[in-house]
């Protein structure tokens, strides 16, 4: 997803039936949602698995579990907020004495609606506001650090690796001189840098969403954050139990399909859904947020079933 999707609604989950169908809960399961947030998908997950059962629904983003809790509150089913990264499931799992027993997971990646319409936080470029970008817990320093700190080259790999920016050394260097007469400590500030050396010429998308997303993904250490996720969530599920993941982004969905891959590779994961499922065409033109969502499930192999394994 850009790293402005100008949606001033509330957020509307992605996928919703998809995810549902294909996670093919039961009354009684343990479920977790790794980016609970408001907690749409969760709602309807902690209604599958019911009062027997148990959602497990985390989130880097503190301010945004009482969201979930009102939305989760009159739901029929248990569940338990818990305030943590990808990388921390192995903790959360052991903690509530469920690791290896979890019927499905969740991961619907990036920003929530409600992280956008929160001004102050500098995911919108559209409105002016400090170049934060910190998704919470486990992000140290705000964006302008890393854009007043790093020298031309780790900006340049930064918004190459991070933004798949084709303009990456102009706007690297562009940043580096006008910092130099005034740090850039404001959203629109970097925005207008980013305008002058790579103007929009017709584009559909903002000229800085690429930057933006490359320095949300630094800052949030999103890419390792998605490794630790996805290794935590083969680890964690029982045999058939299943990963839905939701990416809006292309680099996010080729780390999905390469663990994916290797998993399936290994004998360990099976594919439930051959490549990406994407939203219908009626989704799309109801929620604009879904347009580049992309769903892969896949499930744990039961040890029975695996090939090769001694
Ligand atoms: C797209 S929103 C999820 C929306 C949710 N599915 C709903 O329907 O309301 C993504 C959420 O995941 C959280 N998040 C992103 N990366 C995370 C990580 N590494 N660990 C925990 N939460 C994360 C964000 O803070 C955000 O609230």
């Amino acid at each position: 997803m850009s790293a402005s999707s100008g949606d001033r609604f509330p957020h509307v989950p992605v996928l919703l039936d998809e995810v549902i169908r294909y996670l093919a809960l039961e009354q009684g399961d343990v479920v977790l949602d790794g980016t609970v947030g408001s907690a749409g998908h969760s709602a309807k997950l902690v209604e599958r698995v019911g009062p027997r059962g148990l959602l497990l629904g985390l989130d880097r983003d503190r301010e945004i579990l009482p969201h979930a809790r009102r939305r989760l509150a009159t739901a029929a089913g248990r569940f338990h907020l818990v305030w943590a990264l990808f990388s921390e499931i192995p903790e959360v799992l052991e903690r509530f004495d469920v690791a290896g027993s979890v019927a499905g997971m969740l991961f619907d990646l990036g920003v929530s609606s409600l992280q956008f319409d929160r001004a102050e936080r500098g995911f919108s470029f559209d409105r002016d506001a400090p170049l934060d970008l910190r998704m919470g817990r486990g992000a140290d320093e705000p964006a302008s650090a890393l854009v007043n700190r790093l020298g031309v080259e780790a900006l340049v790999t930064m918004f190459e690796e991070f933004g798949e920016e084709p303009r990456a050394r102009a706007i690297a260097e562009a940043i580096v001189q006008e910092r130099s007469r005034r740090p850039v400590v404001r959203t629109r500030h970097l925005a207008e840098i980013v305008d002058r050396v790579a103007p929009r010429r017709g584009a559909k998308i903002h000229p800085a969403t690429r930057t933006f997303q490359a320095l949300r993904i630094a800052v949030n250490h999103e890419l390792d954050e998605i490794d630790a996720g996805l290794a935590a969530a083969f680890d964690g599920l029982r045999p058939g139990g299943r990963l839905a993941v939701i990416s809006f982004q292309s680099l996010e969905d080729r780390l999905v399909k390469r663990a994916f891959k290797e998993g399936v590779r290994a004998g360990r994961l099976r594919e439930v859904v051959k490549g990406a499922l994407k939203p219908s065409a009626e989704e799309r033109r109801r929620n604009r947020r879904s347009r580049s969502a992309k769903l892969r499930v896949v499930e744990v192999v039961g040890a029975e079933n695996r090939q090769g394994e001694s």
